[in-house]
């Protein structure tokens, strides 16, 4: 049985399409803990309703992202990690930490990468003038939102869409690619290591 550790930051809907899809799926795993850089991230409450063991590192308490890492990864590594998994974890990691869990640690970005890294991806889209938007799991690395794409949904931009209604269509698609990803690792079809290029998922 493989321990995966869910981080995140807020309303937790994709780390709930995991552990719904754990569930129903009957998955060679579990999920070992969900933890939050925020005490009031809104996922802590179901997470907790399903059993799973939930934990607060409250990254705002540490005086240096490092030394608010090494609380994390301490508690992380509790839980004897396979995978970590990043769910709406919003904060830059460091090439120190992300070392650390190479070759098993993946996080879902709500764009098409390497189209609009970083922040306001729907607002990006919006203002492209493109036609497309859609999400992507890929390999954390120490390059934000650079690692190796692991797999991508898209969705239609609509003309008369906002933020808002984009975001959700997009959302809605995450709560499918992830934990079909996350399957596709458990069943060693997606190789996680950052290796020569060839070796890598695409
Ligand atoms: C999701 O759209 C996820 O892709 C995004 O935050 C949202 C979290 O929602 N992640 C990032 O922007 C990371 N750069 P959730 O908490 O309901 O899963």
């Amino acid at each position: 049985m493989k321990n995966i550790v869910i981080l995140i930051s807020g309303r937790g809907s994709n780390m709930q399409s995991i552990v719904a899809a754990a569930k129903t799926q009957k998955w060679p795993a579990q999920i070992a803990a969900v933890i939050s850089n925020r005490a009031d991230a809104e996922g802590l409450i179901f997470a907790a309703e399903q059993g799973i063991p939930t934990s607060v590192v409250v990254s705002k308490n540490y005086l240096s992202r490092e030394k608010f890492e090494a609380a994390l990864q301490e508690k992380i590594d509790q839980f004897s990690p396979d995978l970590i998994v990043l769910a709406g974890f919003m904060r830059i990691l460091t090439a120190r930490f992300v070392q650390h869990y190479a070759s098993r640690i993946v996080n879902i970005h709500p764009s098409l990468l390497p189209r609009f890294p970083g922040l306001h991806t729907h607002r990006q889209a919006l203002e492209s003038g493109e036609s497309e938007h859609g999400a992507t799991v890929h390999i954390v690395t120490a390059e934000l939102d650079h690692g190796p794409i692991l797999g991508q949904v898209r969705v239609p931009i609509l003309p008369n869409d906002t933020e808002a209604s984009l975001a959700n269509r997009v959302l809605n698609q995450e709560h499918v690619l992830y934990p079909h990803v996350i399957r596709q690792i458990l069943q060693g079809e997606l190789n996680l290591s950052l290796g020569a290029p060839s070796e890598r998922a695409s």
